[in-house]
């Protein structure tokens, strides 16, 4: 779809979100894909209910910049809220919830009166949408039936939005599907999202709804989840809902079957431009994402890979002897180089020389999914930072305390003993430099 003025709208958008460099940076890589395989979003029915005009502004704004998203959603609130009023009942002897004739009749009805809610709001402030309520899934009943017109989806069917999408409208699907002979089944629409999106590849998968995010242990927003390295710990945790837990499962299952680059965001639609164009986004990021491994000494390593990693973090240049002067304790490397930690030990307590994350990898997780392992596997820890460091903030909450000189901040976890935060702030003062002076940028 042609921008109007993609400008005047990023220039708007800017207002709120930060960086000119960066939304054009998301603009460009969301623009590489094939039209049809940018994102997949998918709305819960209680967004629509509530949160219909900040849910049509945003699909507008990506509209606008020339990209053109799948929308498909459930009704799931409104559907119980007629068969209430309509007196259908709907559980079976086992207690559970079984879709009778006239609960499918009247999901039907639902799910097409929201469908064209939806693509009616997008019309009306400029958005060109086509209504596809049916047509695309192809479902068979589970369970043979005990459980009436309910269906698993066993197949999808593209052709009605590639149509709508080369001509320029928006498919905007409702989460119903049909048998091979036409028998209208009524389906999960987390389940129709992920078949959608393994039948269509996209770049993004979107799962709109009323909370900001995934949200961890002290119910602030999880910004991003590194799957490789956080999967099997998130779902040992016993803070995590089982329903997040399955979730996560079934992203961590559709995730697999899709490119590499492909993520997942779990966010509002009121944050959702913010978590599409900024590297922090304001959602949760899912990523299948990579390892973080830990090495005992630089054999192994392309040194001048990682050499460029520090310089270009700490805007300066390494000592050329850098890698060879100190003995080592251990260096964690995330697979792509683009964040690493490493260890030195002194007087037996780690010591974390360096910790080096491209801003990138800080929005993706994997700087997170690093310094969850160094302070798991490394139960003491210190380490210093210029005392005008940016980042010392983040430090600050990450450590147990701080000792602050006039060019220093030193931080440590894990000790309790004043005789060996002592010695261990001293040991960080007296360190040398390994970095050199002339300035470039961000200091270390
Ligand atoms: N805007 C980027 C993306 O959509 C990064 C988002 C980071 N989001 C987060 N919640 N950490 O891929």
């Amino acid at each position: 779809m042609k921008p109007d003025s993609t400008e005047d709208l990023i220039v708007r958008l800017l207002k709120n979100l930060g960086s000119k460099k960066e939304v054009e940076q998301y603009l460009r890589l969301f623009s590489s894909v094939e039209e049809k395989r940018f994102a997949v979003i998918k709305v819960s029915g209680g967004v629509v209910d509530t949160e219909l005009d900040a849910l049509v502004g945003s699909i507008a704004f990506l509209d606008k910049v020339g990209l053109t998203p799948v929308v498909i959603h459930g009704a799931g609130p409104q559907l119980l809220a007629a068969e209430q009023q309509a007196g259908v009942s709907s559980t079976n002897d086992r207690g559970e919830r079984v879709v009778s004739e006239a609960s499918i009749a009247l999901a039907r009805k639902v799910f097409q009166k929201e469908n064209l809610r939806i693509v009616g709001a997008l019309e009306a402030i400029g958005t060109r949408a086509r209504p596809i309520p049916t047509g695309v899934f192809i479902a068979e009943k589970i369970e043979d039936g005990r459980l009436g017109y309910v269906g698993r989806v066993v197949g999808v069917d593209v052709d009605a939005i590639e149509a709508s999408i080369s001509a320029e409208q928006i498919p905007v699907l409702a989460s119903l599907a049909e048998t091979a002979s036409g028998q209208v089944l009524n389906i999960n629409a987390d389940a129709a999202a992920h078949k959608l999106a393994l039948a269509l590849q996209p770049f993004k998968v979107v799962f709109l709804s009323p909370d900001d995010g995934i949200r961890g242990e002290d119910g602030q927003i999880l910004s991003a989840i590194n799957l490789e390295e956080d999967y099997e710990g998130l779902l040992a945790q016993p803070w995590l809902s089982s329903s997040t837990k399955n979730k996560l499962s079934e992203i961590h299952a559709m995730l697999q079957g899709l490119p590499r680059s492909s993520s997942v965001a779990v966010a509002s639609p009121e944050n959702l431009t913010r978590e599409l164009f900024t590297h922090k986004g304001a959602g949760t990021l899912v990523r299948l994402g990579e390892r973080v491994r830990c090495h005992p000494d630089f054999k192994k390593l392309d040194l001048e890979r990682l050499r460029g990693l520090l310089e270009d973090s700490f805007g300066r240049k390494l000592h050329a002897d850098y890698f060879e002067k100190k003995p080592f304790f251990r260096i964690y490397l995330a697979d792509s180089y683009r964040a690493t930690a490493i260890l030195t030990l002194e007087d037996g307590i780690p010591y974390l020389d360096k910790f080096a994350v491209t801003t990138e990898a800080q929005g993706d997780g994997v700087g997170g999914s690093l310094w969850q392992r160094i302070t798991q596997e490394n139960e003491k820890l210190f380490w210093r930072s210029r005392i005008d460091n940016e980042v010392n903030s983040w430090y600050f909450a990450r450590s147990d305390g701080c000792f602050k000189s006039d060019k220093w901040c030193v931080f440590w976890c894990g000790l309790s003993d004043h005789a060996e935060i002592k010695s261990c702030i001293d040991l960080a003062l007296a360190m040398p430099a390994t970095l050199k002076v002339h300035a470039v940028g961000v200091q270390p």
